[in-house]
């Protein structure tokens, strides 16, 4: 993975250096979570990759619950409980997963919506037995309302067709919470270390646990997270967080408000998705760390390219600047290419025997084109592969970012008191 800024991205790359340098204290604090042997830190998320002893533990436990039977792993959970598993599982196994006849499938269920949980309740209930299903429930505080609703509905509405399948339910929760306890053994629990906030927890169970039943690398994706890890504690030249914290700050500070994932891969849409999870949740603050009232935040938006420049370019091209694009790029996994002769020559010129990739290509350097022209700046960040190794490598270059990003706006990046106060009245409303 590499993150490119220069001319094209708007501030002088001395004032990005400059700006990284000054995060020195605190980079050092991140490469000591990195080194640490415990999860003491807010950082430690980043040294769930390079704790090998931990994730031996786990793919054992999935190894041990794993059937060749299996055909699906429900996830429940919710926010910083599912978004990066679904982003990598989605990456990986591209739009049209539910459509392919490969086993196990991974699906996800969020919110409260009678619809989804029916419809997975209807495809589990045609299975010939419960040895074909795991139903994986993740919750961080183990008490959150939608992740309970909905594991409780598939339990109970699963029994009539297959009795108690209490066996069949596993949880990631963190150490002693209620959900903890639910489980029906120690071999069907997994912990969260408890200083790993829900959005930085994908490399732990709640992500490694699911992704290894679906059959995906897990291994190389932590490969591609330690590397990363590595990069974004060395020196700001070297150093892609620190580098896109500065830049993207420094926009900020010049009123660009609103930050752009522009994904050039549909498969990586739910990629967007976690991002802008862990950007909102993470800078979006009331109080500043001294507890002054700041009220920051930058709204993260994803778009997917091509598609949105159909939907959303008028917008970005001709309403107000205030956005800052990173632009994404990654090679496809498939090739098609058309033919010498078209069978409709003349509707578009100049296609025929080029590849999807040789017109993407045009596509995204039109954009940047475009983008120069109008002012408007950029950064790139180009994926090798769609990978489990790449993939890794890209969450944790974000993670790292958020946490410089945070302390450059001089806030909480671990914290959610917003998302704590909807679940305490909702909590309240169902006791009256
Ligand atoms: O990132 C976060 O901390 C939140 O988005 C949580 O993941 C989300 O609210 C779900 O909470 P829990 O994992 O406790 O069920």
């Amino acid at each position: 993975m590499q993150f490119v800024f220069d001319h094209t991205s708007g501030i002088a790359p001395r004032d990005v250096m400059e700006r990284a340098q000054s995060l020195d204290a605190y980079r050092s604090i991140v490469n000591d979570a990195l080194n640490s042997a415990t999860y003491d830190a807010p950082e430690s998320s980043v040294r769930l990759p390079f704790d090998l002893e931990r994730a031996e533990v786990i793919v054992k436990m999935t190894e041990q619950l794993h059937d060749d039977a299996l055909r699906y792993v429900v996830v429940v959970g919710i926010g910083g409980s599912n978004l990066g598993t679904r982003a990598i599982y989605e990456a990986l196994r591209g739009p049209l997963d539910l459509l392919d006849v490969r086993t196990p499938k991974l699906l996800f269920l969020d919110t409260v919506n009678p619809e989804l949980c029916g419809g997975i309740l209807r495809i589990l209930s045609d299975l010939d037995g419960p040895e074909q299903f795991i139903v994986l429930s993740v919750s961080k505080s183990g008490g959150t309302a939608e992740t309970i609703v909905n594991t409780e509905a598939l339990l109970t509405g699963l029994a009539p067709r297959f009795g108690d399948i209490h066996h069949r339910l596993v949880v990631v929760t963190d150490r002693g919470s209620k959900l903890w306890s639910a489980a029906a053994s120690p071999s069907h629990r997994l912990a969260i270390p408890e200083r790993v906030g829900g959005r930085y927890s994908v490399l732990s169970a709640v992500g490694i646990f699911p992704l290894h039943l679906a059959g995906l690398d897990v291994s190389a994706l932590h490969a591609g997270a330690r590397d990363m890890a590595n990069a974004c504690v060395a020196d700001p030249p070297s150093n892609p967080a620190l580098q896109s914290a500065s830049l993207t700050y420094l926009h900020y500070q010049r009123g660009l408000r609103t930050h752009n994932s522009f994904l050039f891969h549909p498969s990586l849409a739910s990629l967007g998705l976690w991002y802008r999870q862990l950007m909102g949740e993470s800078i979006g603050k009331e109080h500043d760390l001294d507890g002054a009232i700041v009220r920051e935040g930058i709204v993260p938006i994803v778009s997917i390219g091509s598609t949105d420049l159909h939907s959303m370019a008028q917008l970005f091209y001709g309403g107000p600047q205030e956005v800052f694009t990173n632009i994404i790029i990654a090679p496809f996994r498939e090739s098609i290419t058309l033919p010498p002769t078209l069978q409709f020559p003349n509707l578009v010129a100049n296609i025929e025997g080029k590849s999807y990739e040789d017109i993407m290509d045009a596509i995204i350097h039109g954009v940047a084109e475009t983008y120069v022209d109008a002012g408007l700046p950029f950064a790139t960040v180009a994926l090798d592969a769609v990978s489990e190794y790449e993939l890794g490598a890209y969450l944790q270059f974000r993670m790292i970012e958020m946490m410089y990003l945070a302390q450059l706006l001089h806030v909480n990046a671990f914290d959610q008191p917003a998302v704590e106060a909807y679940k305490k009245a909702t909590k309240f409303l169902l006791a009256q």
